[in-house]
């Protein structure tokens, strides 16, 4: 397998500070930062919008059309700020971070139809980009033979905090135990899903951010990153 040296991946669950620690290494490196968890947001917008009910019996064939009409584009955000992503030329950036959009993508994500979509575009990116990918199955399945491979988890109690922080940044009040319960509950059904498991790559280097600075992180990736660079 010829390794691809313009793609580094970092897969975990959510919380863990991928989405900081992807923007800032990306930066670093000057590559351009991918996040994979904004697409599947969009696709949960667009199911909301379009009332599709995934548990209809028709529902195969309408969430097909919607993919192949599905009119997405991301843009980097400015400075500590996340992906904006846009559905229809609309703006959607803000209506694709709530909890239940979460939980909906998360929904979403099992879907076949929906990984089979994604997956090519994110294939497509990486086809034509130097890339930091970002999310649950970059290196194990859409980019198999990255060069530089992470996997970054923290305990669910630490996530549930930074989510919280994350969250009441942006004005939103959500009770902790909620959000434990929403993490718990994501994790379960990301890991146990059939197609595309939340699990490591098998050679993916596992870092454990629960007692590290986000500098730390990104530190330790870039000496990896620098040390195997010929
Ligand atoms: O990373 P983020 O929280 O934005 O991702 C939202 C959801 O999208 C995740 O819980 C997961 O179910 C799904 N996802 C995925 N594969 C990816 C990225 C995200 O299944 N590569």
């Amino acid at each position: 397998m010829v390794e691809k040296n313009n793609i580094i991946t970092i897969d975990g669950p959510s919380g863990a500070g991928k989405s900081t620690i992807s923007k800032l290494l990306a930066a670093k490196l000057h590559y351009t930062y991918l996040d994979t968890g904004a697409m599947y947001r969009v696709v949960a917008l667009q199911v909301e919008r379009s009332g599709l009910d995934l548990e209809a019996e028709n529902a195969g064939k309408k969430l097909e059309q919607l993919l192949d009409t599905l009119d997405m584009t991301l843009a980097p955000g400015g400075q500590g700020q996340e992906t904006r992503a846009f559905l229809e030329s609309q703006d959607v950036s803000e209506a694709i971070r709530t909890p239940e959009m979460a939980m909906l993508a998360s929904r979403v994500s099992a879907e076949p139809q929906v990984r089979k979509k994604l997956t090519e575009m994110q294939r497509a990116i990486g086809n034509r980009e130097t890339i930091v990918a970002e999310g649950r199955d970059m290196g194990t399945i859409v980019f198999p033979d990255a060069k530089h491979k992470f996997f970054l988890d923290a305990t669910p109690e630490e996530r549930a905090l930074r989510r919280q922080k994350q969250l009441r940044e942006k004005g939103l009040q959500v009770e902790y135990e909620e959000l434990l319960a929403q993490i718990r509950k994501r994790d379960r059904d990301d890991s146990s899903r059939a197609l595309a498991p939340l699990r490591p790559a098998a050679d993916a280097i596992v870092i454990d951010s629960s007692e590290m600075s986000i500098d730390e992180v990104v530190a330790f990736m870039l000496a990896v990153v620098n040390n195997r660079e010929e």
